[in-house]
């Protein structure tokens, strides 16, 4: 299929590992100009030079609405518009619910919800100006069901799902897409950090998955090129899991 993407403008965060990074390179690939945006400038710089195509870098923290503001003010100022806005950063610290602590329950909000409100916030008036524009976000299986230890995670990445079908269903109508992609076990820095604890993990998390293995970076980015291209143009307010089939699975007891 020829998602025809080229020349498109888009904003992507935590663009500087894992699954940001491909699809930094899988939009960067298809011709896109990409306003690449992480909180760490060493990483990032390595990732723009490794994505190549046309990519600008911007070291922002996506827990600052003013940073993420003039993240699309550069993609209109510098390019003339914004056709994606794709809010990806986050990050999962899991800890028990009863000793977690109340900074930590309003860092994981920032960093998971109220980021992701500030990139619709700030993109949401360019796009209505335009008469279209594509929203992404991602979510979480933690945002669909519970994970132990996961529960502000979670509560931050149902949020994200919520707020993105309201922007489907209230500015459907005025050329605005907003869809969620829910990764499922994806093998990044920041899953593998924590799977590398345990012995043999990322393997043995690997085999139980339904799929048979732990998903990548790029499968998530070829779905975020179909969400984004006009492939997609009927697709709006859904979910998407990209997960191996872990979310089909009932988690019924498990007897060994
Ligand atoms: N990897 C998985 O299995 C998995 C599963 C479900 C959901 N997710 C979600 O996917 C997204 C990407 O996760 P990943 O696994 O690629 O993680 P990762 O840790 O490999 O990459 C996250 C990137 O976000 C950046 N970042 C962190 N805080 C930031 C901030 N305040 N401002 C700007 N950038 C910041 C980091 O520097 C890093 O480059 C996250 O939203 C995460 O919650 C991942």
């Amino acid at each position: 299929m020829h998602l025809d993407l080229q020349d498109r403008v888009i904003v992507l965060t935590g663009a500087a590992s894992g699954i940001g990074l491909a699809c930094l390179k899988a939009f960067a690939a298809e011709g896109c100009t990409v306003i690449a945006a992480d909180i760490d400038r060493a990483r990032l710089d390595l990732a723009v030079a490794a994505a190549g195509g046309r990519v600008v870098a911007q070291v922002a923290d996506v827990t600052d609405p003013t940073q993420v503001q003039a993240l699309v003010d550069r993609a209109v100022e510098e390019f003339g518009r914004l056709d994606v806005m794709f809010n990806n950063a986050g990050g999962a610290f899991p800890t028990p619910t009863e000793t977690q602590r109340i900074e930590d329950y309003r860092r994981i909000i920032a960093l998971n919800l109220d980021s992701v409100y500030y990139g619709i916030h700030a993109a949401l008036p360019v796009m209505l100006a335009q008469g279209h524009g594509c929203i992404l976000s991602t979510t979480s299986g933690a945002g669909l069901n519970a994970v132990d230890g996961l529960a502000v995670y979670g509560a931050a990445k149902a949020g994200v799902i919520s707020l993105m079908k309201s922007v489907a269903t209230e500015f459907g109508g005025r050329g605005i897409r907003a869809n969620t992609l829910s990764p499922g076990a994806m093998d990044t820095p920041g899953l593998r950090a924590w799977l590398e604890t345990f012995p043999d993990g990322p393997a043995r998390y690997g085999r139980q998955i339904p799929s048979g293995r732990l998903g990548t970076g790029e499968d998530i980015a070829q779905t975020a090129l179909f969400l984004a291209s006009d492939a997609a143009a009927y697709i709006n307010g859904v979910v998407i899991p990209v997960d191996g089939a872990i979310h089909a699975r009932l988690a019924s007891p498990h007897i060994e």
